[in-house]
């Protein structure tokens, strides 16, 4: 393997999740080992767009050597877009190419890689490029159903929090509603709600349809609630994909006192910022109170509590190798043309492989792919089985919508006749 001598920039962006320090640590050790200085660039692109370069620090082996195993990222992480502006791209190569950067390690989500991809475009060699996949939302479509890293710790510490509430609703005998990151796919409120036994787990995929109403939400919840009591149980979990609020219509979601509708940089909704769970717990409980009963429901948010946790193994050792490997990427002679300006580095059935970023965008819009839940998969309708949500079949069945349509005051037919779209999701 040739030696090269040159200067290495890391920088991570979008949002933190558990593993960035692992990789940055990788990065920094593979590529003293082989003869490069690192520059460790703090706050993503925020200040290579700007052209400053005083937000840097020298890396070597002793300031990374025991980072692998905390949260957070010692580089910190910002959402800056570098594309947004019209010379962003640019002024951050100039920025980069004054500081000495040859070689960029980029380590962030979707919109990280598409930056990360313009950039070794327009640098055209002259910076090469090697983007680790990092989000745990678990949404990029990486080969091999692989995991974007940060994700397994992330439904790691989401299971144990959701089971302590589990236990608190049992105790109580009251509902829990609790919402959870992901952005527009629901991986992460699954494979929490699934690990965690919730009664019930909702998450964007399974409406099939690119708009939705409130009331959708709320009669899901609202079925699983009377299916539960029928089962002869006050309490109950369900989980929600933060993401279920981007179906809705955003004019609904304003309409709401206190809502307010906010973009990040790279345009998508500040999930974060919509209290869907809130809503969710006042719709279910206007229904009851329309019913004349009071329902009491705990409500929580989740997502901040997990993406600066500090990685599990399986983290720690995915992001050691990919950083290693990112480094090994950039210094060998690239085999592939499409490979030359940089890549993503990723793990297909253990084996080390990169991805021409091409292959991670939409062909007619460019923009990144969006991997979500596949609700026609065995996986998925495992996943239901496990649930207490309405099913055609409980309408079907003549005992089950008597009890049913008691619970919910309602007579059977009439109890059929307004559920029966909820129950088919
Ligand atoms: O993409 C990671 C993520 O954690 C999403 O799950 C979430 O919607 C978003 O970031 C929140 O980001 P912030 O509040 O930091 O802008």
């Amino acid at each position: 393997m040739p030696v090269k001598k040159g200067r290495l920039g890391v920088l991570v962006g979008g949002g933190p999740a558990p593993g960035i320090n692992g990789a940055i640590s990788a990065s920094v050790i593979e590529a003293v080992n082989s003869g490069l200085e690192v520059i460790g660039i703090y706050d993503g692109f925020a200040h290579l767009v700007k052209g400053e370069v005083d937000q840097t620090r020298p890396l070597d082996i002793p300031d990374v050597a025991r980072v692998h195993s905390q949260g957070g990222s010692i580089l910190r992480t910002s959402r800056t877009n570098p594309t947004r502006e019209p010379d962003g791209v640019e002024t951050s190569i100039k920025t980069l190419k004054g500081l000495g950067v040859e070689y960029l390690v980029t380590i962030g989500g979707d919109d990280t890689a598409y930056s990360a991809s313009e950039l070794a475009q327009a640098a055209n060699g002259e910076i090469r490029v090697a983007h680790i996949p990092k989000t745990i939302d678990n949404d990029l479509p990486l080969p091999g159903d692989m995991p974007t890293f940060g994700f397994e710790t992330a439904r790691h510490v989401g299971t144990g929090l959701v089971l302590n509430l589990m236990e608190d609703s049992r105790t109580t005998d009251r509902w829990y509603f609790v919402t959870v990151m992901g952005r527009k796919a629901g991986h992460l409120a699954l494979g929490i709600g699934i690990s965690a036994g919730a009664t019930v787990t909702i998450i964007p995929e399974e409406f099939r349809k690119p708009r939705i109403d409130l009331a959708d939400i709320t009669d899901v919840l609202e079925g699983a609630i009377m299916k539960r009591r029928v089962h002869g149980h006050k309490d109950g979990m369900a989980v929600i994909a933060e993401g279920v609020a981007e179906l809705v219509n955003p004019e609904q979601l304003a309409a709401i006192p206190g809502v307010e509708i906010d973009y990040d940089e790279f345009g998508h909704i500040r999930l974060g910022e919509i209290p869907l769970a809130t809503i969710l717990k006042r719709q279910v409980q206007q229904r009851f109170a329309e019913r004349g009963e009071t329902f009491a429901i705990v409500e929580a948010t989740m997502g901040y509590e997990f993406r600066s946790a500090a990685p599990i193994p399986f983290d720690i050792e995915y992001t050691r190798t990919l950083g290693h490997w990112a480094v090994r990427f950039l210094l060998d002679e690239p085999t592939e043309d499409n490979l030359k300006n940089g890549g993503l580095v990723c793990m297909v059935q253990r084996r080390l492989t990169a991805l021409p970023f091409e292959e991670l965008r939409e062909p007619g819009t460019g923009r990144p792919k969006v991997r979500m839940v596949d609700v026609d998969s065995q996986l998925y309708q495992v996943a239901r089985e496990y649930m207490t949500r309405l099913e055609p079949e409980d309408l079907e069945d003549p005992e089950m919508c008597a009890k049913l349509a008691q619970a919910a005051g309602m007579s059977p037919e009439a109890y059929g006749k307004r559920y029966r779209a909820s129950a088919a999701l």
